[in-house]
């Protein structure tokens, strides 16, 4: 399996937000309407509130500070701490930095690959699981390293990769 094909969909559709309910934007778009530069701020907390920033809520947040929604994407997609689909419930990042990457990263994603039956780039369809490939996360000493959520797991060969997918899988956090 090719484990560095990136998932293919288009970042731009926003996801299935069909069913957004729009009224918590208020409270944060009248909490920074007088501050013109506060973007940034403004899709934090809409990202804080939903997970991530659904195009609806793009669409809000563009016609209430009077910015074009190009301008609104253009952050969102800028910065790599906004998503514009929903992510999972645990979010698994591979480091594939230069340490990572000579000291197995390759054969720790296929293991993760495999076990979640996930692509990198990818969120499972039931939300439970996103898969991510990141840049140093600055451990480079425990190389490989992946994160599950915020707990950091390095030293990781193909077999224990496999584990803590397969314990992901099972419901628990190892
Ligand atoms: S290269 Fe992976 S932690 Fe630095």
């Amino acid at each position: 399996m090719d484990t560095d094909v990136e998932s293919p969909s288009c970042q731009c559709a926003g996801g299935d937000a069909d069913d957004i309910d729009l009224e918590p934007l208020d409270a944060i778009l009248d909490e920074h309407e007088n501050d013109p530069g506060a973007l940034i701020p403004v899709l934090q907390a809409t990202q804080e509130h939903y997970g991530y920033l659904p195009r609806p809520a793009l669409e809000t947040v563009a016609a209430r500070r009077g910015v074009p929604l190009s301008a609104v994407y253009g952050v969102g997609t800028f910065y790599a701490q906004f998503h514009l689909r929903p992510r999972g419930e645990h979010v698994v990042r591979i480091c594939h930095g230069t340490a990572c990457h000579v000291r197995g990263a390759p054969d720790v994603t296929r293991a993760v690959v495999e076990e979640l039956d996930l692509r990198v780039g990818e969120t499972s369809e039931d939300l439970r699981f996103t898969l991510e490939s990141v840049a140093c996360v600055g451990c480079c000493g425990l190389a490989p390293v992946m994160l599950v959520d915020q707990r950091t797991y390095g030293q990781l060969d193909s077999s224990d990769a496999h584990g803590i997918a397969a314990a992901l899988r099972e419901g628990v956090v190892p």
